[in-house]
């Protein structure tokens, strides 16, 4: 395994951001201040959550991967930033869901904090677990813990999981069931980094029959590392 990718790296990267004296309780990102409860993924510690609001739309010129005025999943959603910024760009129904419960709750605070409590719902739930089984949305999206751990690890926080999988359980079964939420004409997203196994992902994605298309890449300098984020669509 390549230094970058090496998941006990990750875990330590999880343990600073948990305990750095610089960790604030309020950030300001995109614009607008945001909420940041104890144990929750930060934001403001790496560039990755702003790639995502970029490559989404949500922030600048970029294409909308969005519907205005449509429905929009974002699974893993951490403090809130995305899926509320999502609402606030004018998707009518917004869920947002993470298997941490302190993030479920940042999350909720924060559509309080821009307004958007009537349209956003924040869920406790491992991906799609927690959702009724009819509902459909216009994007699915995740930015994921997309380090690969080894499958018996179990971890130690909730904080862990927000940067590894072990075995990439979780990843094969958001491939695997991801484009089952869309409604018609809508997008399974996945926002993926060469910090994880892509190679891993797309025998994966062969082995469930999905197809992983490149929508978007960005690269980006975290220290002296040079790093780069891939936007997959699923399809299939
Ligand atoms: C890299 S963080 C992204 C957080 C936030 N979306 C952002 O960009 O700042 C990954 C998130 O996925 C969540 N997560 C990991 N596995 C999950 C699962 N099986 N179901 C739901 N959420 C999960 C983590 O708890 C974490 O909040």
């Amino acid at each position: 395994m390549t230094e970058h990718r090496s998941y006990l790296r990750s875990l330590e990267r999880s343990r600073r951001s948990l305990t750095r004296e610089d960790r604030p309780e309020v950030f300001a990102m995109a614009g607008r201040e945001w909420d940041l409860l104890d144990g929750v993924f930060a934001p403001p510690f790496s560039a990755t959550t702003g790639i995502a609001l970029d490559v989404l739309g949500l922030t600048g010129d970029d294409e909308p991967r969005y519907r205005p005025g449509g429905s929009f999943l974002e699974i893993g959603t951490g403090t809130g930033i995305i899926a509320v910024s999502a609402a606030l760009a004018g998707c009518a129904r917004v869920v947002a869901a993470d298997i941490s419960t302190a993030a479920v709750r940042n999350t909720a605070l924060n559509a309080v904090r821009h307004g958007v409590g009537d349209r956003l719902r924040a869920v406790h739930s491992d991906l799609f677990a927690a959702l009724d089984a009819d509902e459909r949305f216009d994007t699915v999206y995740w930015h994921s813990n997309f380090v690969l751990a080894p499958p018996d690890y179990r971890p130690e926080t909730q904080h862990e999981i927000a940067y590894v999988d072990p075995g990439y359980q979780a990843h094969r079964r958001y491939l695997s069931e991801a484009p089952g939420l869309l409604a018609e004409g809508g997008s399974a997203l996945l926002q993926f980094s060469d910090r994880g196994d892509v190679a891993l992902l797309h025998e994966m994605a062969d082995s469930c029959e999905r197809e992983l298309v490149v929508r978007d890449r960005r690269r980006f300098l975290e220290g002296a590392e040079e790093l780069e984020h891939i936007l997959f669509e699923i399809r299939g």
